[in-house]
């Protein structure tokens, strides 16, 4: 139940923790800003922590852990097999899930990795509502394809649309007929749809796919690492689940799909990568690939401490005091950035807020990257630290072509636990002051382009002066200010 002010007009989210561990921050002078984004090769995942005020990269192992975690974290069991900690990753599967057979895995990616491994056969196809860039990069690797069946309410910016990572459940029959189930290596659903702007998909929904994945005899995959985000929107907007505990909705879900994966560094506020089921087959058909790729069965590449702290964050996860909070924080700023008109993903999702940078500098086309460039400006206006989601973000085709992405986003994760009101209000800020000297923005073109996962590495330059222009703009509106 949402705690109410008694002056509505103050109403803000309020947290249900207070802060016992603290880390110190700095922000940089704008001409300093400048400097730095432009040594990173305006890709953001180059610029050193040290350099960031407020870090809004990615919502993925940076989360806070609680005092609980940290406690459980003393009691870890490193023996190489037959750990004590494994056993409590178990029980804590066990309690959240329902299922049995767990499988470790050192993060989200090493889970894809061996689902892609044992069940993607060349020229197979993978159906999910939408690809994550690692999830993609796995079923290519085997020689398999990706495609997409999204409903068309995912693409549309904003709309009041409660869950827009929903299946388009006709196009998934059509596309399992006109391919046949045989030729279809799994269908994934991805809760809390990543590069759609952390999209929920409705519990109705869910249970459709597994039921036409069940009729057809075709492997149904959840990617549950958003599904704690996705849990708060099923029990907030879905009428069937407001009653519902938390946990039966987990369970429900163990029930109906064959395999469950996630990245614990998002669910579970910890680290780590977890594969479980209720039937031992799919584990089994799995299993041979851990001590592999991975580690021994009871770790699979994960510290031991980290398990158990692991462990307790999936406790965690079915407490609506913790887990509202990321969901109401991006709810706040995503308001406050629309209240200035600055075009957003509305509703806000899940994992962070993100901007429409096609609406926010169309003038920048697809192939000088809007989203990246919106991403340098805010640095530079803030030494806040977005992330572009876009074509950047894409591979290039085979023939050296770019597939222009059909929503260039710009990401500001919140990390769960992390920040404070006040620092999303300074975020709003500054974004607002990006949106109203966007006319200065220009584009950028490439140095180095790598030709696997490019965004993490690839390194840009501005086309033109246009940042030098920003910033001097900066120091003309703010003064002396940071
Ligand atoms: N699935 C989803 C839905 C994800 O968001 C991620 C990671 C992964 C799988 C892979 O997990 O990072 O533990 O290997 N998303 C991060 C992000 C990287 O920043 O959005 P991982």
């Amino acid at each position: 139940m949402a705690v109410k002010f008694y002056q509505s007009e103050n109403q803000v989210p309020l947290e249900m923790h207070k802060v016992r561990v603290i880390q110190k921050l700095s922000l940089l002078p704008v001409e300093e800003r400048l400097k730095k984004i432009q040594q990173a090769g305006n890709n953001t995942f180059l610029l050193e922590n040290e350099d960031i005020y407020l870090d809004m990269l990615t919502d993925s192992g940076v989360n806070a852990m609680s005092d609980l975690q940290m406690a459980a974290s003393m009691q870890a069991d490193d023996s190489y097999a037959g750990s004590a900690t494994f056993k409590r990753v178990k029980a804590a599967i066990k309690e959240v899930f329902g299922t049995d057979n767990v499988l470790p895995a050192h993060q989200g990616r090493a889970c894809e990795n061996i689902l892609a491994s044992a069940l993607v056969k060349p020229g197979q196809t993978a159906l999910m509502n939408f690809h994550f860039t690692t999830t993609k990069a796995h079923v290519t690797r085997m020689g398999g394809t990706v495609e997409e069946l999204v409903a068309e309410k995912g693409l549309k910016p904003q709309s009041d649309d409660p869950f827009k990572g929903d299946f388009d459940l006709k196009k998934l029959k059509a596309t399992i007929k006109e391919k046949g189930a045989e030729n279809i290596a799994f269908v994934r659903v991805e809760a809390g749809t990543n590069l759609i702007g952390g999209q929920p998909v409705s519990l109705e929904n869910m249970l459709a796919v597994t039921d036409i994945c069940h009729d057809n005899g075709i492997v149904s995959v959840l990617d549950a690492s958003l599904l704690q985000d996705n849990i708060y929107f099923m029990k907030t907007r879905e009428a069937r689940c407001k009653y519902m505990d938390i946990k039966a909705i987990y369970h429900l879900l163990a029930d109906h799909f064959d395999i469950i994966y996630f990245s614990a560094r998002k669910l579970s506020f910890s680290k780590g990568g977890i594969i479980t089921s209720k039937d031992p087959k799919y584990t089994k058909m799995m299993m041979e690939y851990i001590p592999l790729y991975e580690g021994f069965l009871t770790y699979g590449g994960i510290d031991v401490r980290t398990m158990e702290s692991m462990a307790q964050g999936l406790y965690e996860s079915l407490d609506m005091e913790y887990i509202n909070q990321g969901p109401e924080f991006i709810n706040y700023l995503a308001k406050e950035l629309d209240d200035y008109g600055v075009p957003v993903i509305l509703p806000a999702g899940g994992l962070g807020c993100h901007l429409n940078a096609g609406a926010f500098v169309p003038n920048v086309p697809h192939n000088q990257y809007p989203a990246a460039a919106v991403a340098t400006a805010l640095y530079i206006a803030g030494g806040i630290r977005g992330m572009e989601r876009g074509t950047l973000s894409e591979q290039r085709n085979p023939d050296g072509t770019e597939p222009y992405s059909e929503l260039e986003l710009m990401r500001l994760a919140v990390p769960r636990r992390v920040y404070t009101l006040s620092q999303l209000k300074y975020v709003a800020d500054r974004v607002k002051w990006v949106w109203d000297n966007r006319e200065l923005i220009g584009g950028l073109e490439w140095v180095e382009e790598p030709s696997v996962l490019r965004f993490f590495f690839g390194r840009l330059k501005e086309i033109g002066y246009w940042q030098e222009q920003l910033a001097e703009k900066f120091r003309k509106d703010f003064g002396d200010s940071l």
